[in-house]
């Protein structure tokens, strides 16, 4: 499997990396054993990067991280971790946290919480508008220099503030939402990225299991049903698009979720995708993208079928949206 480097200054990793959100938080209840079952058979099939928050589940998403880690060998992992958001405790989101001091603090906790001597990236999960990045990736910088963290990633932040804290150390990859339905990113900060020699991890590739060919139009208790593209009129839209999706990979013999990645992996080396995945029946599924190969012509084909800006709604609700730094500009927001 050729690895893909994580920019210019970071490791090399699988193509595909593992996000563990789902498996804590945010999209209805998980299985534990089945989430453990899926963590084991992703290192077993060679994924290498396991990205976790701090405040996904309220730590609970590092707790079972820490006890997979027990059962392989954690220096050929690379633990991506976000931190800076604040919850209540009832899951409520209260604010961010990028302060120096508070960069620090997270850190021991995390430290703590995974049994590790180091995170691999540390990232800021969304910017801190209180606080000027080159503070937040000074504190992060620190804390490389002191050997708790190897590399430095970014999250959801617009080209100028990736420029700005790449001009205080080197920054390996941006976290960002980067799907068919979500290619905002494509006209400055992809650019800016790939100009700075920064990877990009991309996550929603399946849109938050939207684009994977399997949502089902009745999962009204599902939390995920809350996010714009997945209400009313614009499920019914979007829902259409995957259906345009579906005949494409139909004719590459592939499901839509793998044609999905595997556009996502067509669009550059430097971009890894982060699949969501919270079951090997479906991690499986996730992984027979690497097999497909696709041609000039197949690229074209899925974005005929999905055309940029072809999304109903906007990718968060309306606060959602004020904490993206990367939608600042006056976009519309739907990518
Ligand atoms: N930096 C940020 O702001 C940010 C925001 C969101 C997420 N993330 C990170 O990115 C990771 C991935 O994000 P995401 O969960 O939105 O990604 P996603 O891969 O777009 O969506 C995952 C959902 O798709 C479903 N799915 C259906 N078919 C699938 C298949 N073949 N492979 C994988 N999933 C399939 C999964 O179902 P099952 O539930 O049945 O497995 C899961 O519910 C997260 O875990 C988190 O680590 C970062």
């Amino acid at each position: 499997m050729t690895q893909r480097a994580l920019g210019a200054t970071g490791p090399s990793v699988h193509p595909l990396g593992l996000g563990l959100m789902g498996m804590s938080d945010f999209y209805g209840p998980a299985d534990t054993a089945e989430s453990h079952a899926t963590i084991d058979a992703a290192i077993e099939a060679g994924m290498d990067l396991l990205d976790t928050g701090d405040f996904y589940g309220s730590g609970h998403n590092e707790l079972l991280l820490r006890e997979a880690l027990r059962r392989h060998d954690r220096d050929r992992l690379r633990l991506s971790v976000k931190f800076g958001a604040m919850r209540d405790p009832h899951g409520d989101l209260v604010g961010f946290d990028g302060s120096p001091a508070g960069v620090k603090n997270s850190l021991a906790q995390t430290l703590q919480r995974l049994g590790t001597d180091h995170v691999d990236i540390y990232r800021p999960a969304r910017l801190d508008p209180r606080v000027p990045i080159e503070e937040t990736v000074g504190a992060i910088s620190e804390m490389v220099e002191a050997g708790h963290v190897r590399h430095i990633g970014l999250s959801e932040v617009s080209a100028d503030t990736i420029r700005r804290a790449a001009a205080v150390h080197p920054i390996v990859d941006l976290q960002i939402e980067y799907s068919l339905l979500s290619r905002g990113i494509e006209a400055e900060i992809l650019p800016a990225c790939r100009e700075l020699g920064i990877g990009i991890t991309a996550y929603g590739v399946l849109s938050r299991g939207l684009l994977s060919g399997r949502w089902d139009r009745n999962q009204h208790e599902d939390p995920r049903s809350r996010f714009p593209r997945f209400q009313g009129e614009n499920l019914d839209h979007n829902l259409g698009l995957v259906e345009q999706l579906r005949s494409v990979a139909e004719e590459k013999g592939a499901d839509v979720a793998q044609v999905a990645i595997a556009w996502a992996l067509a669009k550059g080396e430097d971009i890894v995708p982060l699949v969501g995945a919270r079951r090997r029946e479906r991690l499986n599924e996730a992984l027979g993208a690497l097999d497909l190969r696709l041609t000039a012509e197949d690229v074209a084909a899925i974005e005929r079928a999905v055309p940029p800006e072809s999304a109903a709604g906007q990718r968060y609700d309306e606060h959602g949206m004020a904490l993206l730094d990367s939608e600042r500009g006056g976009r519309d927001g739907t990518s």
